[in-house]
Formats: structure tokens, C-alpha cells, sequence
């Protein structure tokens, strides 16, 4: 081992504190310690190359290290890295809100920036909470959200957010929010034949938006997929059902494309596979390919129009971070949607995706592999003990972490999500490199489960 790398497992180990992590089972392993990364790779301090499986928290999109990105994050450091716009503004700031509103759905005209995806979500939560203030009245106070959802870590996000296992230490400081079923088939609440589905879960949507007629302010939802909760993909439809419902119930519609946008899903942006425009959308992660943090939350004209009132203490957004509309971000998240263009990423994903189509036939023939599913560049299935009827492993056993941990001994890096083992990586990754990490995971799936 070289003193560098001994240099970084004293300092980890006794300085620092890892998110979402048991630090006593953290510290009982040698950690990875990942040195340098290139494409679709990373590059460990003792010179093993992984594939990062899970696109770095799921937002690499072009590969790492690309000098398209870093040159033009390096040409911006000339200039200047970071001026605030408070009251004032800069060329690659006003430049990337431009470009979001001639990619994303018709009708988000104005960007308001932030930094990560949670902070994303707290300014979608804020802008409909006081437009809602502005336009009608103080009682519309509450939100309505979906079971299973995730929407980032921050007490805003958390409040509006259903992941037990997460949440559940914070609820006594979280506001009040509606939940309704989740459309994730992978969890169907209801005893609803999979080649038949009524939607039974929007049929409850409505119920819940009559029942609290009056009390909303927005309705949030990540579309097509809901990503931590366990990769689940929507009945299809329900988006659209949804954008149906808020609009006859005159309530905002939050779309969080924090994980889904920039093309995981095989369209830029999930909304488009239901052709649904929201009248909030939240984007982060894959915004700069992966490389530094900045979000984006836009809004139509609607709502954006509701803050142009004479009145300053009414009509003042009272939000802001001090690296609200980063300079380097906003450089890198031009040459990202440069890439995006020039590249047909996207149409990249949806080839990708057929692929992942033939797998998830090899994987359902899988004993312990349930609930096989797929969605542009988004493989994932449940480790289950038996698949009919469906019984889970002890969660004791941990074996989706086993599986990963198979994974990674053969040069795949993934992180599961309890039971749920998942790919989803760079959407830079080609045909032959998705085909290598299919075949690993087939094979620790095989390993753990026999
Ligand atoms: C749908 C969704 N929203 C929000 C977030 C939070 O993003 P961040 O981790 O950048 O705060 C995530 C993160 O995974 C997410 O998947």
C-alpha cells in the first residue's frame, strides 16, 4: 500500500463521517479508496478499475473526466468562479436558464437555481406554498405526496418524502403531509391483476384531492419512476391521470426529475413519455453530467407571474443560497447539454435500453430475482426468497448488500436499496460494457442466492 493511500485511510477513518452510513459497520471493512475515474470507471488507490454501476449517486451522465466539461469549467475559472445574483447577474447563469426552458416541457419559462437536488425540492416547496399564499388565501397549507417517495434529505424534502427506514427518527419535526398510493407496480397496493390495472391508486389520487379540497397547495411527484424507494416504475398513465387531476383541482404540480432527468429514462426529461408539462419541475444531478452542484427549479408563468404583485413583503421569494447560480456549475452544465446534443445521449439510452429488455428476460428466470423491471437506463429486481407467492429474505440476512458485495468482487461497484438491487449507470456506457455488467450481476445474483 502506498503512503498516499495510508494517508487517506487514517485521515478517513478518523475524521470522517459518511452520509447514509453505518459508521460501526463502515469502519469494521477496509473501504475503497478510489483514486482517479475515467469514463465509466473508477480507478482504485491500489490500481483496480470498477464500474461505477450506480453513476455515482446517479448522476454521471457523459462519463468521468471529460475535457469538454473540465475545459469549460477551467476557461470560467479564468473569469470569475462565483458572483452572487443577488440583484445582479452573470453570462453563464442567464445563459443555462435560457437553454432549460427550451428543453424542458412548454410552459417552465423561468429557472430559479439552487444547489443539490433537496434544495431543488425546497424552493418547488416554497414557491407553491406562497403562490398559493398570494393567490389564494392562508388555508392552503399542505401537501400532497406519494407513498415510497423520495425527494432529498433536508426537512422540507423529508416532510414530503415515505421512506420508513429514513424518516422515521425526524416525523416529530416534519410538517403535515398527505400521502396517496404510490403508482409504483413493484408495490401495488391493491390486489390488482398486473394485465388488467383500472388504476385503482389515481381512482384514490382524486378521492384524497376532494377529500383535502381546499387545504393543498401542491401536489409532488417524482414521474415515471420513483428512484430510492426501490426503483419503481409507474403504471402507465398515471402521469398523465395526475396532470389531469391537479388541473381540474387547480393544484401546482411538482415534477422532481431530480434523478430521472437528463435521460435516465430514455427522453430528456421523464414528464415527455406522458407529453406532461408540470407547473414545477425540479432538476439537480445529472444538470452539470455529475461534476460540480447546482440545481434548478422552474416554474410557468403562472406561478411565476404571482410574485410580480406590487406589495415586496408579499411578493419577494425569500429564498436563496450563497452559491446560488455557481459560475463553474453553470459552465458545466452548458458543456453537458453541449454533450447532450452533440452526442444523441439520449437516443444512446434508449438503444441501451432494448439490451436491458433481453436481460430482464435472462434475469426472470433467476429463483431469487423478483419483480424484474427496466426503464431506459434503469435495471433493477427485488432478492427474494421466493418469488409465488412473494416472500422477502430476512432483512437481517442483508442480501442485497451480499449481492453488491459479489458485484464489486468482480469489478462492479453498486449500492442496494435494502433488498432491491439496482444498475444505473453513466448513460455514456456502451452496448458491450452494459453486457459485462448484466453478466456480473447475473453471476453474484447465481453466487449469494444458490
Ligand atoms: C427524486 C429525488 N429528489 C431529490 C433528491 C435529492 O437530491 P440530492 O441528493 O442532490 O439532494 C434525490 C436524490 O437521490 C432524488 O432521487
Amino acid at each position: 500500500m502506498s503512503n498516499d493511500e495510508k494517508k487517506v485511510r487514517e485521515n478517513d477513518r478518523s475524521c470522517l463521517w459518511h452520509p447514509f452510513t453505518w459508521m460501526p459497520g463502515y469502519l469494521k471493512r477496509e473501504p475503497i479508496v478510489i483514486a482517479s475515474a475515467e469514463g465509466i470507471y473508477l480507478i482504485t488507490a491500489d490500481g483496480r478499475r470498477l464500474m461505477d454501476g450506480v453513476a455515482s449517486m446517479w448522476l454521471n451522465v457523459h462519463g468521468h473526466g471529460r475535457p469538454e466539461i473540465a475545459n469549460a469549467v477551467t476557461e470560467q475559472t479564468r473569469k470569475f468562479s462565483h458572483v452572487s445574483i443577488f440583484g445582479q447577474t452573470h453570462g453563464p447563469a442567464a445563459e443555462l436558464a435560457r437553454r432549460l426552458v427550451e428543453i424542458t416541457p412548454a410552459g417552465l419559462n423561468h429557472v430559479f437555481y439552487s444547489d443539490d437536488g433537496a434544495t431543488a425540492v425546497e424552493v418547488a416547496l416554497k414557491s407553491a406554498f406562497q403562490y398559493a399564499q398570494i393567490k389564494k388565501g392562508t388555508t392552503r397549507t399542505k401537501y400532497l405526496a406519494l407513498r415510497h417517495a423520495y425527494h432529498g434529505d433536508t426537512l422540507g424534502a423529508v416532510s414530503v418524502g415515505d421512506i420508513e427506514h429514513f424518516h422515521h427518527t425526524f416525523r416529530p419535526m416534519l410538517f403535515e403531509c398527505i400521502h396517496a398510493p404510490s403508482p409504483g407496480c413493484p408495490r401495488c397496493e391493491y390486489d390488482t391483476d398486473m394485465t388488467y390495472c383500472e388504476m385503482p391508486c389515481l381512482e384514490e389520487l382524486e378521492r384524497v384531492m376532494e377529500r383535502h379540497a381546499g387545504q393543498l397547495c401542491a401536489f409532488i411527484m417524482e414521474p415515471i419512476v420513483q428512484g430510492a424507494g426501490g426503483m419503481l416504475i409507474a403504471a402507465e398513465g398515471y402521469l398523465k391521470g395526475a396532470r389531469e387531476l391537479c388541473t381540474k383541482h387547480g393544484l401546482p404540480l411538482i415534477a422532481d426529475e431530480v434523478f430521472v432527468g437528463f435521460g435516465r429514462t430514455g427522453r430528456m426529461f421523464a414528464c415527455e413519455h406522458e407529453d406532461v408539462s408540470p407547473d414545477i419541475m425540479c432538476l439537480a444531478k445529472g444538470l452539470t453530467g455529475g461534476t460540480l452542484p447546482l440545481a434548478a427549479t422552474l416554474v410557468n408563468d403562472e406561478i411565476y407571474e404571482a410574485f410580480l404583485g406590487d406589495d415586496p413583503k408579499q411578493c419577494t421569494f425569500f429564498h436563496g443560497h450563497s452559491y446560488t447560480a455557481n459560475a463553474l456549475g453553470c459552465a458545466a452544465a452548458l458543456a453537458t447539454l453541449d454533450l447532450f446534443e452533440k452526442e444523441h445521449t439520449v437516443a444512446h439510452v434508449r438503444e441501451l435500453e432494448k439490451l436491458l429488455e433481453k436481460a430482464a428476460e435472462r434475469f426472470r428466470e433467476l429463483p431469487h430475482a423478483g419483480n424484474v423491471r427496466f426503464k431506459g437506463l434503469i435495471f433493477a429486481f427485488d432478492v427474494v426468497a421466493r418469488k409465488t407467492p412473494v416472500e422477502p429474505y430476512d432483512a437481517a440476512l442483508r442480501m442485497g448488500q451480499r449481492v453488491c458485495d459479489a458485484a464489486a468482487e468482480r469489478g462492479l461497484l453498486i449500492r442496494p436499496l435494502g433488498d432491491v438491487v439496482y444498475l444505473v449507470p453513466p448513460l455514456v456506457t456502451t452496448e458491450a460494457q452494459l453486457r459485462e455488467m448484466l453478466d456480473i450481476l447475473y453471476d453474484a445474483v447465481q453466487e449469494v442466492t444458490e
